[in-house]
């Protein structure tokens, strides 16, 4: 039943107070949410026609992530769960985006491999059933989205650049040659890319900006294509889904696919706006853990970090 879940809407709220940091204020993404979590629960509510009385179950992230905003957003949604008298279900940030999958494509059957590619994680999983997971490798320092964020701060772009680094590296191409990170296994690593980077740059004053940031992502996504393939073949697995806020890319995409057709697996990649955050992967999610395992306790606490299990 959960597989069918329909979306019935989905209202993200983009922090973009932290554009003229250049990256993510704890403390300011905390107040945020606090101002936000309201209205933005209320705006969902009124694009799907529906009442507070009308909700039956809560998903909320309770794990990994900023502390200050898991503080706002789970005690909202035990506030709310106990007011209303429901259910609440705590979700794993990274489960959320295993079940991206599923929203995208309702008929996913376990087994299968999965990269989580976001902001804060590069994960390579074995999604062996739902909520049944096998870890086989993740980054040993950057963040694959952490690594586009730094470069695109490199070259003076905005945050978060991921998407920027992306239409910069259109109008380029990709001939300065970085070294794709391999640090053996089936582990990531993207610090050194990074710092590659920041080396060609400063020892390159006149550098043309659209041809680093194409060497960076060609190098960065050939970090993913490899390590797809390697685990394909490790696992015997022949689907692979890819999800987190860096598969929006479009390049990766592309790169993805026609790997994907070359060895012969079948590629599942959300749509965009279901790879970056999002609560109708929480919620997804939470529909199948309620299902399985029932509510989470009122004494459920947030946790900065907490592998997916
Ligand atoms: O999954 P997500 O929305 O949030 C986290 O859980 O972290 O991922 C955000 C990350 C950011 O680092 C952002 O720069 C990156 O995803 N990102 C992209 C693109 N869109 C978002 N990276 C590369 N290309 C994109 N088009
Ligand atoms: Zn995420």
């Amino acid at each position: 039943m959960a597989g069918k879940a329909e979306v019935r809407s989905s209202i993200v709220s983009s922090q973009y107070v932290h554009a003229q940091y250049g990256g993510v204020v704890p403390e300011l993404a905390a107040r945020a949410h606090m101002r936000l979590i309201v209205p933005v629960t209320r705006a969902a509510l009124d694009s799907a026609q529906l009442g507070w009385q009308d909700i039956s179950l809560i998903a909320v992230t309770y794990t990994p992530g900023l502390m200050g905003a898991l503080l706002v957003g789970l005690p909202f949604a035990k506030a709310l769960a106990f007011g209303l008298g429901i259910p609440f279900v705590g979700v794993n940030h990274l489960e959320g985006h295993l079940f991206a999958l599923r929203l995208e494509y309702p008929d996913l059957e376990p087994p299968f491999l999965a990269a989580i590619l976001s902001g804060g994680h590069t994960e390579l999983i074995v999604v062996e059933d739902w909520c049944r997971y096998q870890h086989l490798g993740s980054t040993l320092d950057d963040a694959i989205g952490e690594a586009f964020d730094k470069v695109a701060k490199l070259l003076g772009l905005p945050y978060p650049g991921g998407a920027v680094v992306e239409s910069l590296a259109h109008s380029g191409t990709a001939s300065l040659g970085f070294p794709v990170p391999d640090p053996g296994g089936l582990d990531f690593s993207f610090s050194g890319l990074k710092t590659a980077v920041l080396y060609y740059l400063r020892d390159n004053p006149d550098a043309v900006g659209a041809d680093v940031a194409a060497s960076f992502q060609s190098a960065a996504v050939s970090a993913v294509t490899n390590r797809v393939v390697q685990a394909g073949k490790q696992t015997g697995l022949e689907t692979v889904g890819v999800s987190g806020g860096v598969a929006a890319n479009g390049y990766l995409r592309e790169r993805l696919a026609d790997i994907a057709l070359q060895q012969g697996f079948r590629l599942l990649i959300p749509r965009p706006e279901y790879c970056t955050d999002n609560a109708a992967m929480i919620a997804a999610a939470g529909i199948e853990r309620f299902e399985r395992f029932g509510p989470s306790s009122f004494d459920l606490v947030a946790a900065a970090r907490t592998p997916l299990g």
